[in-house]
């Protein structure tokens, strides 16, 4: 039996080169290098340049999947670009990559589901690409999380960096067996009910600003290990798999102790996390093609690999991917 399936075909990834470590934080506001690296993990984050902008990020992040996809930007017909911070309210800052990328067929638009973003984002160019209607995809997550950040709240900005990272999707016929390449089964979540819990407290209809991001982090954190739990569950359950038949676990890189937690809940073996959320903290849509792009670039993640990725963030959203590498 044939099937279309989306085969990830190369990655990238760019972080800007300004470093902020905890200590640097800790003369902003009063923090600490330990409490922060003991609550979240985090040790240094990354902070763009004042003339560098989320396309700019993203567009890096893309020229470096592309390749090592070995492809020519003509080859991409969609472009889906996640982010929660776009260079403007409109139009999609995927337009402005489509174009700095030269790329006159096809689509491009941005995908809004703050740090589930990616996840969302890759599901998305998979019906797409199943379907037909495009043949090869660049999912990208590229955040500039520090320009939205009140430095004078040591409970959020401690948290957050700036980043991009990216996938190069291709639909490619297989032969529907279980070593088949490409994406498996995805699963997205949301309730609107918990959109106060993390959120951006302006916008071009309330406000007319930018805002800045505001977060329950206890309450963001209670519902965060359940959530992902379940939603790895139904993925796996989904492709019929196991826990023990993931080779590696891509999650996004919001807090090491959220990871900790959900890996105690599923029973999933701490040496198959991928953790670099101690480099870069929460880069909200773009942490998790981050560290995928870490793991393939130091050889963890080989072909044939089955990688799960998974993430939840405001709305409340949250969704996984499972892939073979
Ligand atoms: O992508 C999803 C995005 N969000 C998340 O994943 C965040 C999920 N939540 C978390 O990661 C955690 O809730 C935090 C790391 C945000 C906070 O950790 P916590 O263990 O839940 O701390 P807390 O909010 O209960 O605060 C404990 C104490 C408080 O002081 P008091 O009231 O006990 O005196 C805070 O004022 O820590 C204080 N505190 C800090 N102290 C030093 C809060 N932020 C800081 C700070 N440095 N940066």
């Amino acid at each position: 039996m044939t099937i279309i399936r989306s085969v990830i075909r190369g990655c990238g990834a760019y972080l800007p080169s300004r470093v902020m470590t905890n200590e640097d934080l800790s003369k902003i506001v009063d923090t600490s290098d330990e409490w922060i690296a003991e609550r979240t993990g985090i040790r240094e984050r990354r902070i763009a340049a004042d003339d560098e902008l989320t396309s700019d990020l993203g567009l890096a992040a893309a020229r470096q999947a592309l390749e090592r996809a070995e492809m020519d930007a003509q080859d991409i017909d969609l472009i889906i670009l996640a982010t929660s911070t776009p260079d403007q309210t409109f139009p999609a800052t995927a337009t402005t990559i489509q174009a700095e990328l030269g790329i006159r067929l096809g689509a491009a638009f941005d995908m809004q589901a703050v740090c589930s973003g990616f996840i969302y984002g890759l599901a998305t160019a998979d019906n797409f690409l199943k379907c037909g209607q495009h043949k090869r995809a660049l999912v990208i997550g590229a955040e500039t999380f520090s320009r939205i950040l009140d430095w004078e709240d040591r409970s959020t900005c401690v948290l957050f960096g700036d980043g991009a990272g990216a996938v190069v999707l291709e639909a490619q016929k297989l032969n529907g067996v279980a070593t088949d390449r490409g994406i498996i089964a995805s699963r997205l979540r949301s309730d609107g009910r918990y959109r106060k819990k993390l959120y951006v407290d302006g916008g071009p209809s309330s406000t007319q600003t930018v805002g800045r991001l505001r977060m329950d982090g206890r309450e963001v954190f209670r519902h965060a290990v359940t959530n992902i739990s379940s939603i790895i569950e139904e993925t796996l359950e989904l492709a019929g798999l196991s826990v023990d038949a993931v080779d590696w676990f891509v999650p996004h890189q919001a807090n090491k102790r959220i990871l900790d937690g959900t890996a105690r809940k599923i029973g999933i073996d701490s040496d198959k996390i991928v953790i670099t959320v101690d480099k870069h903290g929460n880069t909200s849509a773009a942490s998790i093609p981050l560290a995928l792009n870490t793991a393939v670039e130091d050889g963890r993640v080989q072909d044939g690999d089955l990688v799960l990725m998974e993430a939840m963030g405001g709305g409340f959203t949250w969704g996984a991917v499972l892939v073979r590498w």
